[in-house]
């Protein structure tokens, strides 16, 4: 469970029960402020639930699950950020590129923080998401929709275990969005990752084979309390 309150405005997020399978293609799908970046945050660690009751990671099939609720309490941060770094690529919305580094550089920044050798990921990838003419470039030299490859890469590239994308297409035309989208898709498929997307088009999302979350959204009468629910 979470709560966030601003300026007396109320929101909870609520999951009573959520199992997400290892190579699962996950959708969640809804309005704005309805809570989806807060559940990626909360999944991808990044942001401390205000109460959980269960919440386990299995990073591997056959590895042990990690009990996360508890590393949270013990506020284990060093344990977390570790299993993040590892475990968890994340594509953001505006592709939170580092201005100041190459595209190559961009790409292989997890893989660098990792020690993990420099084996021609990077080069593949690239080339997979056609972007393998900028490597060498500036983000701030390259289109919205080549930025936007640049971060699936960069989420990708020290193979996680699972991905996890806040509306990674959102400041693109229908037709780039859809083509990158389905192009993410299929690597997450090929690469056997876990994949978690935010989006608003669920029509183009379902033909991609992805499930879709149930969640539901309650306001109090005097509009100071939201209470969204998901289960799945
Ligand atoms: N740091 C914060 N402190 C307090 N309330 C917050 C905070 N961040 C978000 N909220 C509130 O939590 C609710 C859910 O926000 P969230 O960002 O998860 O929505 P969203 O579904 O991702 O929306 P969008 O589609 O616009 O990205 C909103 O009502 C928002 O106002
Ligand atoms: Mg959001």
């Amino acid at each position: 469970m979470m709560t966030r309150i601003a300026e007396g405005i109320e929101f909870r997020l609520t999951v009573p029960s959520l199992q997400i399978s290892l190579g699962e293609k996950i959708a969640l799908i809804g309005h704005s402020g309805c809570g989806k970046s807060t559940l990626l945050d909360i999944l991808a660690m990044i942001l401390r639930p205000t109460h959980a009751g269960a919440f386990r990671f299995r990073p591997k099939k056959e590895a042990p699950p990690i009990d996360v609720a508890k590393a949270w309490s013990q506020k284990d941060l060093n344990f977390m950020g570790d299993l993040r770094k590892h475990r968890i690529g994340y594509v953001m919305q505006t592709g939170g590129l580092l201005p100041y580094l190459t595209v190559r550089d961009n790409i292989n920044l997890s893989r660098q923080l990792l020690g993990m050798p420099d084996d021609g990921t990077v080069e593949t990838l690239a080339k997979n998401l056609s972007i393998q003419h900028h490597l060498n470039k500036h983000p701030d030299l390259l289109s919205t929709g080549e930025r936007q490859r640049v971060a699936i890469a960069r989420a990708l590239a020290h193979n996680p275990s699972i991905v996890i994308a806040d509306e990674p297409t959102a400041s693109l035309d229908p037709i780039a969005s859809r083509k990158i989208m389905a192009l993410f898709v299929e690597l997450t498929e090929e690469m056997q990752i876990t994949v978690i997307i935010a989006s608003h088009d669920w029509k183009h999302i379902k033909q991609l084979g992805l499930r879709r979350l149930a969640h539901r959204t309650t306001q109090n009468r005097a509009g100071t309390v939201t209470e969204t629910k998901v289960t799945g």
